[in-house]
């Protein structure tokens, strides 16, 4: 019999309408399934996965299809539109529910968007999608397959920094550098936007986005110079 935690957990997903499975493996080994059909549930598990993976705690996603008998989409994401070229995804490809920072980071070798909290919370993750700033580890990969992503590495043209790379760099807006490409990323979205942002525009713009070294007068200071500037 699976321990009472798991049945309690099971019933009450269950009474909340929640489309779970009870799974009983072999005796003392068992666990709580949650169908993916469901997005919001799909998209925690995912989450929680990618979290578990980047502890090594969990294998890498298997390279088969997502199981058609909980609804999953067969249907792999084998090509990305990314920083101004398309590019293949190794392998097999991805399942659609991958988190988009996991494939840019394992699959694509793009480390320079960077992993910090894994809920949406602190920015480290933001990439552009159609030239809006959205966190990529809460994003999945199916969602964005036929956009166009641009990600820290894909800012440079022809040797050249983008004017707000330029303007972290003169303004001295970092210092351990770990939140800078997010910030970077979303600075960019909001410059392409408004070409005069006031402080405290761009201070409700980047509230997303998270520096634990306190660099956030630089980090102004940068954003507006390279508005100024005339960012592209
Ligand atoms: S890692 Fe994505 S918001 Fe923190
Ligand atoms: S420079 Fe260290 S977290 Fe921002």
């Amino acid at each position: 019999m699976p321990p009472e935690n798991s049945v309690a957990f099971y019933l009450a997903l269950r009474k909340a309408g929640v489309p779970a499975e009870l799974h009983v493996y072999e005796r003392g080994k068992h666990g709580v399934g949650l169908a993916p059909s469901d997005p919001v549930l799909s998209t925690w598990a995912q989450r929680l996965a990618d979290w578990l993976r980047v502890r090594g705690l969990l294998a890498p996603p298997r390279r088969r299809g997502v199981n058609s008998r909980l609804g999953g989409n067969m249907s792999r994401i084998t090509e990305l539109h990314c920083n101004g070229r398309r590019v293949k995804l190794p392998g097999m490809g991805a399942e659609p529910e991958r988190a988009l920072l996991g494939v840019l980071r394992d699959d694509l070798d793009l480390t320079g968007t960077k992993y910090g909290c894994g809920e949406g919370q602190c920015g480290a993750c933001t990439v552009l999608v159609d030239g809006a700033a959205v966190r990529s580890c809460i994003t999945s990969v199916g969602s964005v397959a036929g956009k166009k992503i641009t990600t820290i590495e894909g800012l440079e043209r022809n040797g050249r920094l983008h004017p707000v790379q330029s303007a972290f760099l003169e303004a001295g807006a970092l210092q351990c550098g770990y939140c800078t490409p997010g910030m970077i990323m979303s600075g960019v979205a909001l410059v392409a936007k408004n070409r005069n942002p006031a402080p405290a525009e761009i201070a409700a713009a980047m509230q997303g986005n998270v520096c634990r070294c306190g660099t956030y007068p630089r980090i102004v200071k940068a954003i507006q110079a390279a508005a100024r500037g005339g960012a592209r």
